[in-house]
């Protein structure tokens, strides 16, 4: 298949666009490395170097991968470049990744907050378009959240997108059972890009007949793939600071340079996970199981599992001899929430995701310590000022 990667430079889609191009897809990256700049910008960079995406694909060449071909288009702002793209290479699908994805910069101040409203909407409404205006019958898989549903406690499992509801009117009488979409609560400028980059997918997927998949994914952890430790200019991108490090990659570098893990108010937030191999793996099952043309859009939670933050932190802090630091959290989420989601999508895949252990967190830990010589200490923690993030209501 020829398989676009829209945010192929990026922490999933990096490994993504190696895995697909090792399977004899061909594979054209489209990137505008606002990430990148991001990280100048805040900065803080990745723990380890990563090289440009030009030395990637070379080094990815020299040993022997297939070539793939890179184009620097910011898919939000250039309309006519990501369409005329489009026309010219006639992807079979198309993976979106290219979106801002930290929740707390969506809430650093109203720049990066509306930056992150714009970015990632225009980027879904931009592509869907293209593919609409060029007659591309390309499958779009769309990497959502599973944060989209909030992270109040529900006392149900989330389905995968879609639920029975019955109606009731004024009198009590309940109206035929229907399938409708879950509610989306998004707790933050981010997860609100999410939800309404779904309705964006389902409006062109009833009005053009366009393909679609939202994969809701959990936290993503880990640092290599199968690809990426080929080369050390494949590695793929480590964030521990507070802004883009996902709380798995954190607390593993905290760990490993024997510092407190840093909780964010009692540690009683349940959230769900997944490691960047299992990524891959849906990845790979969503674009051999596309929905039927007309068909809505096909919802998968990309999640392993769901678990309760202090656990989390108990378990890197016993491997490591660290003491837990409770922190105010610089997030407006509920203190404490259970989590339930159905990943019924993922087994359907076929996909056995690896869960969180000892094992596989002591390897983590190891990981880090083995490149925690270019780390900046300044950025294990949130400053006062990241800490003052969002109003706590
Ligand atoms: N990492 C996670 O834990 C996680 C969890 C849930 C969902 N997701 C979603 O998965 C996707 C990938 O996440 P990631 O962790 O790889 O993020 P990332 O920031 O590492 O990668 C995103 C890439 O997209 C590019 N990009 C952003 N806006 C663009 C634009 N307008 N035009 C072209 N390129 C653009 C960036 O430069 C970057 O290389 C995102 O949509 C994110 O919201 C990630």
């Amino acid at each position: 298949m020829r398989v676009m990667v829209i945010g192929g430079d990026g922490y999933c889609g990096w490994p993504t666009a190696l895995r697909l191009s090792g399977l004899g897809h061909d594979i054209i990256i489209v990137d505008n490395y606002s990430r990148r700049r991001i990280g100048d910008e805040l900065g803080v960079q990745s723990l380890t170097s990563i090289s440009s995406l030009e030395e990637r694909v070379a080094a990815w060449a020299e040993i022997g991968g297939a070539a793939i071909s890179i184009h620097e288009i910011d898919v939000a702002e250039n309309y006519s470049e990501l369409a005329n793209l489009v026309s010219e290479t006639r992807p079979d699908a198309v993976i979106h990744f290219g979106e801002q994805r930290s929740v707390p910069y969506s809430m650093m101040d109203p720049s990066a907050g509306l930056f992150t409203v714009r970015n990632n909407i225009m980027a879904t409404t931009n592509l869907l378009e293209a593919l609409i205006q060029t007659q591309t019958d390309a499958h779009v898989i769309h990497l959502g959240s599973i944060g989209v549903y909030g992270y109040e406690t529900l006392g149900y499992e989330v389905p995968e997108g879609y639920q029975k509801v019955r109606h009731v009117d004024a009198s009590g009488n309940l109206g035929p059972e229907q399938e409708t979409l879950h509610p989306f609560n998004p707790v933050s400028k981010y997860h609100l890009t999410k939800a309404l980059d779904h309705l964006g997918l389902a409006y062109y997927a009833a009005k053009h007949g366009l393909r679609a998949t939202d994969l809701c994914q959990g936290t993503v952890w880990g640092a290599e793939t199968k690809e990426t430790r080929l080369d050390k200019r494949l590695a793929n991108r480590f964030d521990y600071d507070p802004v883009y490090g996902t709380v798995l990659n954190r607390f593993a570098l905290q760990a490993a340079l024997g510092k407190p893990i840093s909780v964010y108010g009692t540690g009683e937030q349940t959230r769900a996970f997944i490691h960047i191999e299992d990524v891959l793996a849906c990845i790979e099952g969503a674009l051999a199981s596309p929905p039927k043309r007309r068909h809505r859009v096909k919802v998968v939670n990309q999640i392993a599992e769901c678990m309760r933050i202090k656990d989390l932190a108990n378990l890197f802090g016993e491997l490591s001899n660290s003491e837990i630091m409770h922190i105010a959290s610089p997030r407006s989420e509920p203190d404490e929430n259970e989590l339930a989601a159905s990943n019924q999508g993922v087994k359907d895949y076929g996909v056995r995701p690896t869960l969180i252990s000892a094992t596989n967190v002591s390897e983590l830990i190891n990981y880090a310590k083995r490149h925690a010589d270019l780390v900046d200490a300044d950025k294990l923690y949130p400053t006062s000022e990241e800490k003052r993030l969002e109003p706590v209501t």
